[in-house]
C-alpha cells in the first residue's frame, strides 16, 4: 500500500471515551455510528471511523487481522475498572495481522506480527480496530507453527499463562512435587493453563464456579474438579497443605486461601483479581512453609523474555487443542462480550474476527 493510500484510508475502530470530559467531542465527530455498549457515566465504547493520523505515532502500520478479548479490555470498555489512562483510546491489549508499512528496519510489509500488552488499549490506541500503528519495540514477529488465529486465542490470557508457568517453573516446580491448583478455572487465563500444565504432565486440580463446566475441564486435562460453591476455606493461618504449585486468577480470600494451603516451599503466581483486590493472610506460610508468591505482569514483560515466551507458546507450551478454548466473535459484535466476561459467565477465549474477507 502506497503511503498516499494509507494516510487516506478510512476504517472502523472501537474507541472508548471518558463520557465526563470527552462526550460532546466524539458525539459531534461520529454520531452516525452508534453501536456500543455504554456503562452510566463512566467509560463508553463505540465504533467509531479514523483514518491513521487519528492514531498515536508509531513506526509499524498492521492491517488487524485478529483481536482478542481480555479481562482487562472487559474493564477498561465499560469503566468498571480504572484502566485506560488516556481517552480518548482505541480498546484491545492485542492485535495480531500483517504489517502493511514500517519505518523500522526490523520489520517489512506482508511481516506477520503480534503486539500485545505494553501500553495497547491503555495508553495507546490498541487493537480493536482495522489498523494499528505500534512501536516497532513492541511489535513480535509470529512466531513459526502459529497462525494469526492462534496467536490470539492465545493472546494476552495465553501469554499470562504461560508467563505463570515458566515463573512456576524458574521457582522449581516440577511435576513430581505434587499438584498444582488453578483457580477461575474456565477462564481464558485458566483454560489455557491447565492444558499446557496437563500436556507438561502435571497433576491439575481446576477450581471453578461453574458446576455444569466440570467436563470441559477433564477435557482440556484437569485431573480434579473443586467446586467453589462447596469449597471450605477455613479460617487458621495454615490449612492442610495440600497443593504444591497455583496458579491464580480471582485474588481476594481465594489467594489468601492459596497461601494456607500451599505444601512446604509451595509457589503461587498471582496474576489475576477476578474475585477481589485485597489479600488477607499472615506471614505463617512464608515462614513456616517457605511458600513464594510470585507476581505476574504480562504487559510489562521485556521483549526478550515475551519472544522467548512466545517461543514457548509455539514450542512446549503450544496447546493442542486452541479450538476447544477459543469462540470467533465478529468485530460488531465485540461489545456484547464485556457485560458477560465481567459477570463470570464466559468460558474460555473470545477471538475477535477484525479483517474481513476481500
Ligand atoms: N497479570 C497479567 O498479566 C494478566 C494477564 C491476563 C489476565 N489477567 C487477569 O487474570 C484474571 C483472569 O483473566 P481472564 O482473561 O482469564 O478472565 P475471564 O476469562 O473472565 O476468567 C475469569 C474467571 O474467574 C472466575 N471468576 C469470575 N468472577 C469471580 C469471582 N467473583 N470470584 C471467584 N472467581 C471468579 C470465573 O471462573 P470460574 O467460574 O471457572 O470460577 C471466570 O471465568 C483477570 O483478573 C485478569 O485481569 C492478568
Amino acid at each position: 500500500m502506497t503511503p498516499q493510500i494509507l494516510s487516506t484510508l478510512k476504517f472502523s475502530a472501537y474507541r472508548i471515551f471518558d463520557e465526563t470530559t470527552s462526550h460532546s467531542t466524539w458525539l459531534s465527530k461520529d454520531d452516525s455510528q452508534v453501536a456500543g455498549y455504554e456503562e452510566d457515566g463512566r467509560s463508553a465504547g463505540r465504533f467509531v471511523e479514523l483514518t491513521l493520523d487519528d492514531l498515536d505515532p508509531g513506526e509499524v502500520v498492521i492491517q488487524t487481522h485478529y483481536s482478542s478479548v481480555n479481562y482487562k479490555d472487559a474493564l477498561a470498555a465499560t469503566g468498571a475498572g480504572k484502566v485506560i489512562r488516556r481517552f480518548p483510546c482505541v480498546g484491545g491489549v492485542d492485535a495480531a495481522g500483517v504489517v502493511v508499512s514500517s519505518s523500522d528496519a526490523r520489520f517489512k510489509a506482508g511481516d506477520e506480527v503480534i503486539v500485545t500488552g505494553y501500553g495497547m488499549g491503555v495508553d495507546h490506541d490498541g487493537g480493536f480496530a482495522e489498523y494499528v500503528r505500534a512501536p516497532a519495540d513492541w511489535v513480535v514477529p509470529l512466531p513459526q507453527g502459529l497462525t494469526l488465529f492462534e496467536a490470539m486465542a492465545i493472546g494476552t490470557a495465553g501469554f499470562a499463562a504461560a508467563l505463570s508457568i515458566h515463573r512456576l517453573e524458574q521457582n522449581d516446580l516440577r511435576p513430581e512435587n505434587g499438584k498444582v491448583i488453578v483457580t477461575g478455572a474456565t477462564g481464558g487465563v485458566a483454560s489455557l493453563a491447565i492444558q499446557m500444565l496437563a500436556q507438561q504432565g502435571y497433576h491439575v486440580v481446576a477450581l471453578t464456579g461453574k458446576d455444569s463446566e466440570h467436563e470441559y475441564l477433564k477435557s482440556l486435562g484437569a485431573t480434579e474438579i473443586l467446586s467453589r460453591k462447596e469449597l471450605v476455606m477455613g479460617t487458621r493461618p495454615l490449612e492442610r497443605a495440600r497443593w504444591a504449585g497455583a496458579l491464580d486468577a480471582v485474588g481476594g480470600e481465594t489467594l489468601a486461601w492459596l497461601t494456607r494451603t500451599m505444601q512446604q516451599n509451595g509457589v503461587i503466581a498471582s496474576f489475576g483479581n477476578a474475585g477481589g483486590v485485597e489479600l488477607h493472610t499472615t506471614v505463617l506460610p512464608f515462614i513456616l512453609r517457605g511458600v513464594r508468591l510470585i507476581g505476574v505482569d504480562s504487559a510489562a514483560t521485556a521483549m526478550p523474555l515475551r519472544r522467548q515466551i512466545w517461543q514457548r507458546l509455539s514450542s512446549d507450551l503450544r496447546t493442542k487443542q486452541l479450538e476447544q478454548v477459543a469462540q470467533i466473535v465478529p468485530f460488531n459484535e465485540l461489545p456484547l462480550v464485556f457485560p458477560l466476561m465481567l459477570q463470570g459467565k464466559l468460558r474460555g477465549r473470545r477471538v475477535v474476527k477484525i479483517k474481513q474477507p476481500g
